[in-house]
């Protein structure tokens, strides 16, 4: 039922590549895509432009689409920290608010708050919770616990921003619970979706969610400098412009026109000229996989062909760290019981691509990988760490 082959994705000819969660091969149309668009730019500039002119509104809904909700509450961005800029920057903070967070988040969903503080905001950060206890003394990142965020919680929290899904050790947030304490309080729930994004479903105004940013990069397979941001009509009311330029604007094009007229939708955090060829990218890659195909159904095949690396796994060598399903991700993580940076380097140098964070060994295969990868990829890391 899904296309799994060599020419949709044509990095298989050249490695198992299970590092979705690192940065991911550019699928063929994306790839196509942006092409395309170079060469028109190359063979014409403005005069070979005019059937890219609705790129932008084309990208706002099939990003509408992928997260359930509509066009208007999307805006291209560059990357997740942009995006966490735009937002933290301009949100109405007055001093002694608070902000609540996680003490292992990606930089990117890190500084932006951490800014916040020279505006006499108070960042609350999160300690680890080991929810399977499985992990015993070793110290690594785990996840959090809903239990102390509870507690860190005051009148004055405003935001809280955490990702969906951890990037070391691959705890993914329970969204909906997450939401619905947030709406309880009134809280703006802030959301990184870059390990998420075009894995796992991410409905954010099913899940009460006012802000999802994430990369194009990694599950999306898409480009470098590509990115989406949802943001909800209310928080987006409330954020005040950080960045500006024609573009954020109603009157656009019209640029002897200098009224403060920004857009109410998500076009206010589009303020200048962006990388088309991106928007074009993304397009391409959202109609040939994302919108193809249901995100449940992407989402079970990717736990299905981790079930299945982990029944060909010698678990005398690793020691898995699996969640439930509902803190459950694309990134599954193993500790060996070696050196983990040696036995990634050793295993890629025999073209399996995997990644080394913290003390984890990272598996995050796409769903386009069969069934027969998945076993070669554990056999391969059974013989060198057993070797
Ligand atoms: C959780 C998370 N957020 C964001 C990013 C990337 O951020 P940016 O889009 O700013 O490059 C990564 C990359 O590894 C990540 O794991």
């Amino acid at each position: 039922m899904f296309d799994k082959s060599e020419s949709s994705f044509p990095a298989k000819k050249n490695s198992l590549f299970l590092a979705h969660c690192a940065i991911s091969p550019l699928q063929r149309r994306a790839k196509e895509a942006a092409q395309g668009f170079l060469e028109a730019m190359a063979a014409g500039g403005l005069s070979g432009l005019p059937p890219y002119f609705d790129l932008l509104p084309q990208f706002h809904h099939k990003c509408g689409e992928l997260l359930h909700t509509d066009a208007e509450n999307i805006s291209f961005v560059h990357n997740t920290a942009e995006a966490m800029c735009l937002l933290a920057n301009g949100y109405p903070f007055q001093p002694g608010d608070e902000i609540v967070s996680y003490i292992h988040e990606f930089p990117s969903n890190h500084y932006p708050w951490r800014l916040q503080e020279k505006r006499g905001v108070k960042l609350v950060l999160l300690g680890d919770s080991d929810p399977l206890g499985t992990l015993g003394d070793v110290a690594a990142p785990r996840g959090w616990s809903m239990e102390e965020l509870e507690s860190r919680v005051t009148p004055r929290t405003r935001v809280i921003a955490l990702s969906h899904v951890q990037f070391t050790s691959g705890y993914a947030a329970d969204l909906r619970e997450l939401g619905a304490f947030c709406r309880e309080r009134d809280i703006d729930l802030i959301i990184d979706g870059a390990q998420s994004l075009g894995c796992l479903p991410l409905y954010p105004e099913e899940y009460h969610v006012a802000a999802v940013a994430a990369s194009g990069w990694k599950w999306l397979m898409g480009p470098f400098g590509s990115g989406v941001l949802y943001t909800s009509p209310a928080l987006r009311g409330k954020v005040e412009l950080t960045m500006v330029g024609p573009y954020c604007m109603q009157q656009g094009l019209d640029y002897l026109d200098h009224l403060w007229n920004p857009h109410a939708d998500g076009r206010k955090f589009e303020y200048s000229t962006l990388a088309w060829e991106h928007v074009a990218a993304l397009n391409g890659v959202l109609e040939s996989v994302f919108l193809r195909y249901s995100m449940e159904n992407i989402r079970a095949e990717v736990f299905r062909l981790q079930d299945l690396f982990l029944t060909h796994l010698d678990q005398d060598l690793f020691r898995v760290l699996l969640y439930p399903d509902e803190h459950r991700s694309g990134i599954l993580t193993l500790l060996s019981r070696g050196n983990n940076d040696e036995l990634v380097e050793r295993v890629g140098k025999l073209g399996l691509v995997l990644t080394a964070r913290s003390e984890y060994i990272r598996i995050a295969p796409h769903f386009y990988l069969s069934d027969d990868e998945m076993k070669g990829a554990a056999e391969l890391l059974n013989r060198e760490a057993g070797g």
